[in-house]
């Protein structure tokens, strides 16, 4: 098979190194990639918003699957042009990707569907806005209803604050993402992710992790996209699977067909664990990042089969995907002043020595001069992953390797895995 993956950072890049131990890979060719993915396979420099390069790509090297990693190429209708011609893709259509490009979509599906969730409502008015912050007490959560990079979010400590991100969002501070607001109940509990696969009719279970949002130890600091990860999470019970599979994954996929819209590609559900049962915080169209890392480490099954049926509708005909009985982690290194103003340029060395059969390295925001020397290009850089018997044995190994690399310009958080360590 020829494929063609789409994106450049750490979830391509683990994407890209489980896709080239397939055997049913004849040709792999990333868009645009990073260095690391470049190790590994063809890369072309064309842009995941640029629709007509990756089309043109794609027709190009005769693709017969096309794997979409970045929900921006998605919302831009990539999947539309793709299925238009044919072509195979892994990930939704646009309309089907507004259960991550709107929230205000999602949040009214999740309401037509009987999905748990946390009580709504979406404005275009400043004003009906602010009165309807009445029905909750503090904190008051808002949200700006489109793609706005993970910064759309406003848990608001008090009442002012709470009209002041109100005010701020419908003033155009994340421009047309942010014409309505949507004011939401907040929800307590311990926060968990789930995927699925979906082809449009079945859905079938692909992975839980758990993130760390805040850039600092602690949970402190900014909201970031994300600074490290592991799986299985033990807070994440197999009961608590299947409930979420039946209460929201299934509904969620039957209710986007019966609306016109199936859904194919990976289903990736951020959960509240609140003493009520799971609750969904939001979908993404796409897998995490960097939670797709320690999937991909965790991952037995040949992963092509998986996406090759989700893009044309027969995983009912595969078996469940097998995971190796062992724990991943995922820990981010990111550049100085990330997420707010991440210094790009400095030099990492030791990024690409070997350490190990179980431990692997996974390029995100990086770049290499001609003489090989390589940089920091983004705010989350490198994605040092690691299996061991127990997450323990796994994140002693993944900061050992870290240790190894020479970067004085970026940061990690030391504490990755600290909720189901704590026990
Ligand atoms: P989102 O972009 O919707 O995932 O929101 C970002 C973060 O804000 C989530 O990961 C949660 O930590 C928090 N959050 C969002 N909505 C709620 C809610 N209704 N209750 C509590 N926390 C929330
Ligand atoms: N790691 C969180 C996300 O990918 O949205």
């Amino acid at each position: 098979m020829n494929i063609l993956l789409v994106g450049s950072g750490g979830r391509e890049h683990a994407l890209a190194w489980k896709i080239a131990q397939s055997d049913l890979v004849v040709r792999l060719v990333a868009a645009p990639g990073n260095p690391g993915v470049a190790a590994l396979c063809e890369t072309r420099d064309i842009k995941a918003t640029d629709v007509d390069g990756l089309v043109a790509l794609a027709q190009e090297i005769e693709a017969d699957l096309v794997v979409v990693g970045p929900e921006v190429a998605l919302e831009a209708g990539l999947a539309d042009r793709l299925e238009a011609l044919e072509i195979a893709c892994f990930g939704p259509t646009a309309q089907a990707a507004r259960l991550e490009s709107s929230k205000a979509f999602s949040k009214d599906f999740a309401v037509r569907n009987g999905l748990p969730t946390a009580a709504h409502g979406t404005f275009e008015n400043a004003a009906e806005a602010k009165a309807f912050l009445d029905r909750f007490s503090t904190p008051y959560v808002i949200k700006a209803d489109g793609l706005a990079a993970g910064k759309g979010v406003v848990i608001a400590e008090t009442r002012a604050e709470a009209e002041a991100a109100i005010d701020d969002m419908l003033g155009g501070r994340f421009g047309q993402a942010g014409a309505r607001v949507v004011i939401e109940e907040f929800m307590v509990g311990e926060e968990a992710s789930l995927f699925a696969l979906a082809d449009g009719k079945t859905a079938v279970l692909f992975g839980v992790a758990q993130d760390h949002k805040r850039a600092f130890d602690g949970d402190q600091g900014p909201n970031t996209g994300g600074m490290g990860t592991y799986s299985p999470a033990p807070v994440l019970t197999d009961a608590l699977v299947e409930r979420a599979r039946r209460e929201l994954i299934a509904p969620t996929v039957a209710g986007l067909a019966a609306e016109g819209a199936p859904y194919r590609g990976v289903l990736y559900a951020g959960l509240m664990l609140t003493e009520q049962g799971p609750k969904l915080v939001e979908y993404n169209a796409r897998f995490g990042d960097p939670e797709c890392q320690v999937l991909m480490l965790r991952l037995d099954s040949d992963i092509v089969p998986y996406l090759l049926c989700a893009a044309t509708g027969q995983l009912a005909e595969l078996d469940p995907p097998e995971w190796r009985n062992d724990a991943a982690i995922c820990v981010v290194l990111a550049a100085d002043g990330y997420p707010d103003a991440p210094k790009t340029g400095s030099t990492i060395k030791g990024a690409d020595q070997d350490f190990g059969e179980h431990v692997v390295v996974f390029h995100a925001g990086t770049k290499q001069d001609p003489d090989g020397t390589l940089r920091a290009a983004g705010g989350r850089v490198l994605n040092v992953c690691a299996r061991g018997a127990t997450l323990q044995e796994a994140r002693d190994r993944a900061y050992a390797a870290i240790a190894r690399i020479d970067w004085p310009e970026g940061f990690h958080r030391a504490d990755i895995g600290w909720r189901a360590l704590k026990g």
